[in-house]
């Protein structure tokens, strides 16, 4: 059993902790058990989607361990190169830093969502962290929870089977992010045939 000691962040469902035994893995421990089978969606959900978004996403291993603060999710720790922690978008936005190469990589990790259809609805700032190596920013998406999972009753959950309307609620999410961000908004005219 792995005993966690030194704390990264905490989130509305989980608390991230450094993995004990890897430098550069972190371990997430759900804040709840009810929360447990979001990190079981997370693993599942990486291993559908890894092949098409994989230099936006962190590699997570395929099963849940055991820990002093009950089951844990592993997966890749991002530091950058002078070892700190990464920091997550909203640290860069609030020191006016997203620049043409953050800009860039966001514009293109949208574009991948939507051609391939694949639908998250949660764009939360704290969401995406930014990794510094080489002199270069890397944008990464850390959270998979909201895979499929658009938490409103408005649609009754029919965006799960009309994918014209999923991508519609993503599209209007990515643009309320961009909007937060201050970047251009989203054109997008995807072409279904
Ligand atoms: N792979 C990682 N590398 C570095 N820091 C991380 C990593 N994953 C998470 N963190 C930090 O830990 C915090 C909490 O993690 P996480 O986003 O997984 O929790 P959460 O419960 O899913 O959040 P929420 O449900 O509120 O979106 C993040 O905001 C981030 O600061
Ligand atoms: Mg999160």
């Amino acid at each position: 059993m792995l005993i966690l000691t030194k704390f990264i962040g905490h989130g509305a469902t989980r608390i991230c902790f450094e993995h004990p035994q890897d430098v550069n893995k972190c371990v997430k421990i759900a804040t709840s058990p009810k929360n447990t089978k979001l990190l079981l969606k997370e693993i599942e959900t990486y291993f559908s989607i890894q092949s098409y978004l994989s230099e936006y996403i962190l590699k997570y291993e395929n099963k849940l361990i055991d820990t002093n603060q009950g089951k844990g999710l592993v997966c890749e720790l991002l530091r950058d190169e002078d070892g700190s922690y990464s920091k997550s978008l909203d640290y860069w936005l609030f020191r006016n830093k997203i620049d043409e190469e953050l800009i860039s990589q966001l514009w293109h990790f949208s574009y991948c969502l939507i051609e391939h259809d694949i639908f998250f609805y949660d764009f939360n700032l704290k969401n995406f962290i930014i990794q510094q190596r080489n002199g270069h920013k890397f944008l990464y998406y850390t959270d998979l929870k909201s895979f499929e999972t658009y938490k409103s009753w408005t649609f009754l959950k029919l965006e799960k089977i009309i994918p014209p309307l999923a991508r519609f609620l993503m599209i209007k999410r990515l643009r309320k992010l961009f909007k937060t961000l201050k970047i251009q908004p989203l054109m997008v005219q995807k072409n279904t045939h």
